[in-house]
């Protein structure tokens, strides 16, 4: 049986290192690795590569840096070309990104099977590009594979439970990794403080106004006055940082170049290995991540999460997660409620870390 893995971004090298370890017990699987390019610096591609030992990508198709529309359309025709060529029995696609849409569209033209690892998620927000491309990938693939409960229920009450696509729940593969690269996580090289708040910060709604962008940051330099914070800056935001530096709503943020600024340390991008080790280390977390905000449910760190509604909504019945908004009045209460808050993390939400299994082992069913 062959299959087609397509990815491009940071988030799916992480999901698809599980799954393909998985494959990889298989002698009578074959997997080509289809990496879009959406994602190019050596510490936001090559890095987890190397770090998970995913096996080299048989086709880089070098699409990135590009609107929505040309990047989409430049990837459709490439990996359309590609499964000409391949002629897979599946083609499985990850998440919500440009390279889901892509992978998910050239597939179901040419009649491939597709299966959707991690359906069914919704912020019912549709300004959000992720939000676009998960729900047009559910409508179009032959198997979705929901990461928990609530996802299933999403697609049931869009009626999918009717069609002739077929709903599981496999549990998270992010777990998988958790769980896997946990025992070989690793320090960062830069000096961290002995307490600290891990942060993310990359999503297009935030990152791409201004205002609001400021208003987060200005959260985060009240709190890095009390709990320094360690944050790893997506490219994305590094350069909209930098091009801000003479924007006016930036006035009074001018010296917020990258690097180390009394308690708020930027840094690059780190590895999946030094990721959970920050992870584990941490105190809180306060991202807009998606993948992010789980991993804190997984290390047992408390969330707060940087945006005005969240897919993960069962973090947020089980109060390990707040979602704080973008304005700065929000974040800082909610900090303020979550430091003081304790949890009882030891609730199963997302499966128990053999997703990958049961992926492998339904598609080889099929
Ligand atoms: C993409 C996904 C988002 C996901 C995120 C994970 C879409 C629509 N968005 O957003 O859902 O949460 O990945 O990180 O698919 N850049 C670099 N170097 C890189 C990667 C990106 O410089 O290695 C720059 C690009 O040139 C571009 C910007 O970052 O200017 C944004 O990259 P893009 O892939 O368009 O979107 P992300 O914000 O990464
Ligand atoms: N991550 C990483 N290094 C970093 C920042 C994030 O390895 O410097 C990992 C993080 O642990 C998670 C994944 O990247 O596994 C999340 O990706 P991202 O936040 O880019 O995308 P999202 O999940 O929001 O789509």
């Amino acid at each position: 049986m062959k299959f087609v893995s397509i990815i491009g971004a940071r988030p799916q090298f992480i999901k698809a290192a599980a799954v393909s370890r998985e494959i990889s017990k298989y002698t009578d699987i074959q997997e080509v690795i289809v990496h879009t390019g959406q994602h190019f610096d050596i510490n936001m591609s090559e890095i987890f590569f190397k770090q998970m030992q995913i096996p080299e990508p048989d086709y880089n198709l070098g699409i990135n840096s590009l609107t929505h529309g040309a990047m989409t359309g430049q990837m459709l025709t490439k990996i359309e070309e590609v499964l000409i060529k391949e002629k897979p029995d599946w083609v499985l696609v990850y998440g919500d990104t440009n390279s889901t849409l892509a992978g998910s569209l050239a597939a179901k033209k040419l009649l491939i099977k597709t299966a959707h690892i991690e359906a069914g998620l919704r912020s019912y927000n549709m300004k959000m590009p992720e939000e676009v491309n998960r729900i047009l990938t559910d409508r179009i693939s032959d198997v979705l594979f929901c990461p928990s409960n609530i996802a299933v229920e999403n697609l049931e009450k869009e009626g999918f439970k009717d069609s002739n696509c077929k709903v599981i729940n496999s549990g998270d593969v992010m777990l998988d990794s958790a769980l896997f690269y946990e025992t070989i996580s690793r320090k960062p090289e830069f000096d961290l403080p002995e307490k600290f708040i891990l942060s993310t910060i990359h999503r297009a709604e935030n990152t791409d106004d201004p205002q609001k962008l400021k208003s987060i940051f200005a959260a985060l330099s009240e709190i890095s006055q009390k709990t320094p914070i360690v944050l790893p800056l997506h490219p994305r935001t590094k350069k909209i940082i930098e091009d801000l530096k003479t924007c006016p709503a930036f006035d009074g943020f001018k010296t917020w170049a990258p690097g180390r600024i009394e308690n708020l340390i930027l840094v690059e991008p780190v590895g999946y290995l030094e990721m959970i080790y920050l992870l584990k280390k941490c105190s809180i977390v306060m991202t807009d991540s998606g993948g992010l905000q789980k991993e804190a449910y997984f290390f047992k760190k408390p969330c707060i999460t940087l945006r005005n509604e969240t897919e993960w909504v069962e973090l947020i019945e089980h109060g390990f997660n707040i979602v704080a908004g973008i304005e700065e009045k929000g974040i800082l209460r909610s900090y303020e409620i979550i430091k003081k808050r304790k949890s009882n993390f030891n609730v199963q939400l997302f499966g128990d870390g053999k997703a990958s299994t049961i992926i492998i082992k339904e598609l080889l069913n099929n």
